[in-house]
């Protein structure tokens, strides 16, 4: 077909990640540029993933783009701006940090999804953003008793997106600014330190303090923003409950612009969480498929644990559970069979 011999296809695979200092507010809306580095754990792809393919050709006449199977309009800025890079990048192939930059484009934080483990993303200090990049401080292989359980919470609904919300924070948060300022350059080289000395403990902490300042920023937001719901509330009682009964920190939590909670443990403490919260949060329906991803052991409560921990069930609150861990950066697909795109270049019917 001539169509065929003109065209280059990828597939590409990428992962999510979640930040444990977090990234909230711009310095520069048009660049994407932060005014705090943050840091992120990646996801495990064979539990969440992305997948993107691209075609290039020259009998090709415009710029085309479907997300999840429906056509979007290429005219958005942020699209346009990843486009301009993509086609700048083709001439200096290969570059990682280079690939940061292009993901900054899209959204913040997803820049730090092009590296797996444990990913810094500094804000760096030129106005042009050249040195506004994503960096691996530690590969997923680092850490191999780290898990992950996202709880997925029933009724989710994002009050404002994080593009408006940390605009606002930025314009009227004082909390927002002495944290970029103060808190954050000094949390990040105690977060930088936990990891490299896998110190679960301080790990966790952190994790939790700097997701509860996140939150009360938004609170300090003017008019507030409120990401986390009661479900995501008495979640957080429940961890430290489960902490306090335990006498040191099992496991941790953190929340982004949303009510889920994604909770990190180690492996040795997974199976018994798992069962505290299905106790905590009776699944409504479908209670086999309460817990997806990683298999999870059972786990008997202790009688005095069930006495500590436990508070009124909720019953339904909790949707699912996904059991994950670190992972590793984007990965190249090699077999075409997965192309989402046939060799017209448009998207492939699915039968
Ligand atoms: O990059 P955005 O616009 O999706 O913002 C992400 C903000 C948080 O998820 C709340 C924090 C973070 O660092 O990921």
């Amino acid at each position: 077909m001539a169509a065929e011999r003109g065209l280059a296809m990828a597939t590409c695979t990428a992962p999510v990640n979640i930040a444990v200092i977090k990234y909230w507010g711009k310095r520069d809306t048009d660049l994407i540029l932060p005014i705090n580095s943050s840091l992120s754990v990646t996801l495990h792809q064979d539990q969440l993933r992305t997948t993107t393919t691209a075609a290039a050709s020259r009998d090709f006449t415009e710029d085309r783009l479907w997300l999840n199977g429906k056509e979007v309009d290429v005219g958005h800025p942020r699209v346009q701006a990843c486009l301009r890079e993509v086609s700048a990048l083709a001439r200096l192939y290969g570059l990682e940090e280079e690939l940061s930059e292009v993901a900054r484009r899209g959204s913040g934080s997803a820049c730090r999804s092009m590296f797996g483990g444990f990913v810094q993303w500094q804000r760096g200090e030129r106005p042009d953003g050249t040195d506004s990049l994503a960096l691996q401080v530690a590969p997923e292989t680092h850490w191999p008793e780290l898990r992950v359980l996202v709880l997925v919470v029933s009724g989710e609904k994002k009050p404002v997106g994080s593009t408006a919300g940390m605009q606002t924070s930025v314009e009227t948060s004082p909390l927002l600014k002495h944290r970029a300022e103060v808190v954050v350059p000094e949390r990040l080289a105690q977060m930088m330190q936990h990891i490299q000395e896998r110190d679960f403990e301080g790990f966790g902490q952190l994790a939790m303090r700097d997701s509860n300042q996140f939150h009360a920023t938004c609170l300090d937001t003017f008019p507030p923003i409120f990401y986390l719901t009661d479900v995501s509330r008495h979640i957080i009682a429940l961890v430290h409950r489960y902490n306090a009964h335990h006498g040191h920190t099992k496991v941790a939590y953190t929340f982004d612009a949303g009510p889920n909670a994604v909770i990190f443990a180690l492996a040795d403490a997974v199976a018994e969480f798992v069962e505290v919260v299905r106790r905590s949060f009776p699944p409504a329906a479908n209670g086999d498929q309460f817990v997806r991803g990683l298999p999870v052991g059972s786990a008997a409560l202790p009688q005095e644990l069930l006495a500590a921990v436990l508070a009124e069930p909720l019953p339904g609150a909790v949707r699912y559970i996904l059991h994950t861990k670190p992972g590793p950066g984007p990965q190249l697909v090699d077999d075409p069979s997965q192309h989402l795109l046939g060799a017209d270049g448009l998207p492939r019917s699915r039968a």
